[in-house]
């Protein structure tokens, strides 16, 4: 292979993106500032739930082609192609992005390169970022180093898969030269559609794929409101409108709406964006989307509380779910935990279980009930309610469920049951936009 790679940062998209380019087969060293995370991947251990990563780990860590380090040095030295990966958090208290750890790896990165290079950046970032970093990486390491930027559409829970078959390549560039080396390097995967943009372009579209995306998810759940009011069944709504292939039926499953570290950051991040550049206006929108998506959450607790008679004081409440999707252990702005916490501040006694998310779970909310299995998460429960939609609660037993609870109620946060089965086991099915 022509290049040798960097990945700056490895969290969700830098683990996996150094695992899949080393797939490809390329020579590839990762860095972080993390000394125990870049430990663990020296090991081949994944520090993160994700279907296939460990294995890619392990196997590229034991054939020499996946190093890792925390030296900025030996980074610039190696590299000449540098993919910033590094996460891009809400601001506390604001809508806003925060980029430093862009700065930072910029500024930490640009010292050390004294041969000509290409910096990559992935993350998610408010528009006019790219622009911004160029200037500074032409200020600090001087104009044979250049700036590209490449959007990630990776999804949780199908991160490598997603890498190593992207529907779309979209890459900001200022030069020929930048396109014709990005161009090679994922030349490996294929016949892979490729967009080339200016840089702005390249980082909108990545915006504008999760609005989108969070749009559909809201709109679907908006349904599911005016249903609630009528009686009306969002899941055959859902169904109906998902043949017509203008519309299209793939986030269009009602629920307990979207969480996890992207969708909800990223369409706030946009909207404190927009603001910034006077274009408030064609964004409010997304105010909308993100209300309509918090408000299933809160009736989601009215819904179950409903079923305990009124107050959760004296009740046991068992949680199917604390990930804020299926194939996760990520927990970050999880709609089942922020359930199961809003219930556990109103008096409930909860215990929750997950599959895979229980250590993150615990960590961030010592003060719930924590379970090994879902049979025991439900022992004597007044209801049990299903918030992440894992296949082994989709696949359990009514009748097995329905021996250990006290009472048969159960809420399908997720739309993930089906109803008739429940009901004639003798529960008592709920869901968020259906009829009773
Ligand atoms: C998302 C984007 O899909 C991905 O392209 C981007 O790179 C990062 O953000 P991810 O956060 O992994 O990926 O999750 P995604 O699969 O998009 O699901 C987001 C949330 O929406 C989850 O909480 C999921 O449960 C929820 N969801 C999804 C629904 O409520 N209904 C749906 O129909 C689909």
């Amino acid at each position: 292979m022509p290049y040798r790679l960097t990945v700056l940062g490895t969290g969700y998209l830098g683990a996996t993106h150094a695992a899949c380019m080393a797939e490809l087969g390329f020579e590839v060293l990762g860095l972080d500032v993390d000394p125990d995370k870049i430990a663990r991947l020296q090991r081949g251990e994944s520090p993160i739930w994700e279907p296939g990563l460990e294995t890619l780990l392990r196997k590229h860590v034991g054939s020499g082609r996946l190093r890792f380090t925390t030296s900025y040095e030996e980074a610039a030295a190696f590299g000449d192609v540098h993919f910033v990966c590094v996460g891009t958090p809400q601001k506390q208290g604001e809508f806003a992005a925060d980029v430093s750890f862009l700065d930072q790896v910029v500024d930490s990165l640009a010292p050390h390169l004294d041969r000509g290079c290409l910096v990559v950046g992935k993350s998610t970032v408010p528009v006019g970022t790219a622009q911004r970093l160029a200037a500074r990486l032409r200020e600090l390491a001087g104009d044979h180093v250049e700036l590209a930027w490449n959007p990630e559409f990776l999804r949780e829970g199908f991160a490598v898969d997603d890498t190593l078959h992207p529907d779309r390549i979209v890459l900001g560039v200022t030069s020929p030269k930048a396109e014709m080396i990005l161009r090679e390097v994922y030349a490996p995967l294929g016949d892979v559609p490729i967009v080339v943009t200016d840089f702005p372009t390249a980082e909108l579209v990545k915006s504008a794929a999760n609005a989108f995306l969070a749009t559909k998810i809201s709109f679907i759940n908006a349904m599911a409101e005016v249903c609630e009011a009528t009686q009306a069944d969002v899941k055959l709504l859902s169904k109906a409108l998902s043949y017509d292939e203008r519309i299209g039926g793939r986030f269009l499953n009602p629920g307990l709406g979207f969480g996890g570290g992207c969708l909800p950051k990223d369409i706030r991040a946009f909207m404190a964006r927009a603001d910034e550049l006077g274009a408030d206006q064609a964004l409010s929108f997304l105010r909308e989307v993100d209300a309509i998506n918090m408000r299933r959450r809160a009736r989601m607790v009215d819904l179950a509380r409903d079923m305990v008679g009124g107050s959760f004081r004296n009740r046991v409440v068992g949680v199917l779910g604390a990930a804020f999707k299926p194939n996760s252990d990520d927990i970050r702005d999880s709609p089942a935990l922020d359930v199961a916490v809003k219930i556990g501040q109103e008096g409930g006694a909860v215990t929750v279980y997950d599959p895979v998310a229980l250590d993150n779970a615990r960590k961030t909310q010592p003060t719930l009930g924590y379970a090994q299995s879902a049979l025991d998460a439900c022992r004597d429960a007044d209801v049990v309610l299903l918030l992440t939609e894992w296949q082994e609660f989709v696949d359990l037993s009514p009748h097995a469920l329905g021996e250990v609870v006290a009472v048969r109620n159960i809420v399908d946060g997720r739309n993930a049951l089906d109803a008739p089965t429940w009901r004639e086991a003798g529960w008592i099915y709920r869901a968020l936009g259906r009829p009773q």
